[in-house]
């Protein structure tokens, strides 16, 4: 009890409380949780995986043998639907992120990732509501599928779409921490990377006006807009301890990139069509304050195994009535 009231009092001065109400999970509507939520829960991040309007029901592999995604036979039981066309999907998100809006610190940032069906579309809805001059650009995700289908050009990337809370634009991006840095281009590195430093370190200066600023090859670069560095594969193969069996479950370290790159240990960071957890369990590792939610029944059921197989402790909550609320569980 000492210990989190200590921790109660270390977050009232600005740092991390992980005491258990540190972190909410709630099953429900994305939009009914922003409506719920206490009036000052704020979020410095917000990152929205929502379907992609692919027209199916997306299926779990929790066994060998099942086939995960596009629900078919072999298929394991539903996640969840995916079935809303372009404008229904659109119309949603936008309810959506009316109020994850209305959430976001003046400092904060949205990541929406969407893919090439719906991307454009969201594009427009998310620049009327928060302005144009709001959005920040976007990121390029290369998960390394494969090429399928014979109807043009095989998609072999999906977008992340990055928005400012404010058109002021307050966004923070912590670009120094390694998984936020990629390697100089080969090319780069064999021309201009010649010098030796007395570590044995290869570097290069470059003086630009009167100030000379020394660069090092083994630092690399600050990343760029397009990821190819983080496989899908990690989370969607049943062989590595990071996968769930979730249809379209997300990375870790993708969702690592995000949260170093736009939040701070302490801060609130919200996943609001979480899945089966991804950027809850990355977010608690690193220190945020999480609040989670999903309308599926099995993306709960799954994210509270990872959770309590993390040792995460949180509150949860249903937006139903007729669900026990505010009730305490690890
Ligand atoms: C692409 S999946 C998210 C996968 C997740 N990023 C992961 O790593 O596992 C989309 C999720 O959005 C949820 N969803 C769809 N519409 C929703 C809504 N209106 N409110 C809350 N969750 C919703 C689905 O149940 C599904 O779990």
């Amino acid at each position: 009890m000492k210990r989190e009231t200590e921790m109660s009092r270390e977050a009232q001065r600005g740092g991390v409380d992980r005491t258990k109400s540190a972190h909410t999970l709630w099953h429900g509507d994305a939009a009914r949780v922003c409506e719920l939520l206490p009036a000052e829960r704020r979020f410095e991040l917000v990152y929205l995986d929502p379907p992609y309007s692919v027209g199916a029901t997306m299926t779990m592999r929790e066994r060998s043998g099942e086939a995960r995604g596009r629900m078919k036979k072999g298929s394991g039981r539903a996640a969840y639907g995916d079935v809303l066309d372009v404008d229904g999907l659109v119309a949603m998100l936008a309810s959506v992120l009316v109020r994850v809006r209305d959430r976001m610190t003046d400092d904060g940032a949205l990541y929406l990732h969407m893919d090439w069906r719906a991307v454009h579309d969201a594009k427009v809805a998310a620049d009327r509501i928060f302005g144009r001059r709001a959005f920040a650009g976007e990121v390029c995700w290369l998960p390394g599928n494969g090429s399928r289908g014979a109807r043009g050009f095989a998609v072999t990337h999906q977008t992340i779409l990055v928005y400012a809370a404010k058109e002021k634009r307050l966004l923070r991006f912590a670009v120094d921490h390694p998984s936020l840095r990629e390697p100089f281009a080969e090319t780069s590195q064999a021309m201009h990377f010649t010098n030796v430093d007395a570590d044995g370190r290869r570097y290069r200066d470059r003086t630009v006006g009167a100030k000379t600023y020394r660069y090092y090859a083994d630092e690399g670069r600050r990343i760029g807009s397009v990821w190819a560095d983080i496989p899908a594969m990690v989370a969607n193969t049943p062989l590595r301890k990071e996968g769930t069996g979730y249809p379209t479950q997300k990375p870790e370290k993708l969702l690592e990139r995000i949260v170093r790159a736009s939040s701070r240990e302490g801060e609130t960071v919200a996943d609001l069509m979480c899945g089966s957890g991804t950027t809850l369990a990355v977010a608690a590792r690193l220190g945020r304050r999480f609040v989670g939610a999903d309308a599926s029944d099995v993306a709960i059921e799954i994210t509270r195994a990872r959770l309590a197989a993390s040792g995460v402790d949180y509150r949860f909550s249903s937006t139903e009535p007729a669900a026990p609320s505010e009730a305490l569980h690890s």
